[in-house]
């Protein structure tokens, strides 16, 4: 089972930005816990960060060819607004789940709307890193 997981724009900056709302660990520590839900779960995972819409857009594409199973992402702030990230989603048909670290229906207005929630299997909002192991399980097809 191969499964991408892609980080959007500033998750590289974990533990630095807005530590009240996304906690005071690092991208570094993300990595690391993604890491360890591979072995757990023995599952190959592919792990991207870009500040970059176009190269997540390749990112997903190349996912097609690679024939991975399944994605997880956090779109970050594209997810409110991209609709290339979600034309590029749509065009894959790879089992997607959608994860925001913070609760996204708790905050400003402009973030209460995902452009690619439709297009994702599930979605998982304010509960931090769990929401990655949630996604995977999703995948996994262990858990609805
Ligand atoms: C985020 C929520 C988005 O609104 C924000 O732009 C992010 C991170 C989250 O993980 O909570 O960059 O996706």
């Amino acid at each position: 089972m191969n499964i991408l997981v892609i980080n959007g724009p500033n998750l590289n900056l974990l533990g630095i930005r807005e530590p009240d709302i996304y906690g005071k660990k690092s991208y570094c520590d993300l990595v690391d816990y993604l890491k360890t839900l591979a072995e757990k779960y023995n599952i190959k995972l592919d792990v991207f960060q870009s500040n970059h819409e176009g190269a997540i857009i390749d990112k997903i594409q190349a996912a097609y060819f690679n024939k991975t199973d399944g994605i997880v992402i956090n779109p970050g702030a594209y997810g409110h607004y991209s609709y290339a990230i979600r034309d590029a989603l749509a065009a894959v048909k790879i089992k997607t789940v959608e994860v925001h670290l913070s609760d996204i229906s708790r905050r400003e207005i402009f973030r209460h709307k995902s452009v690619i929630t439709d297009l994702c299997v599930a979605t998982f909002s304010g509960e931090g890193f769990a929401g990655y192991e949630k996604a995977i399980k999703i995948i996994l097809g262990d858990e609805k």
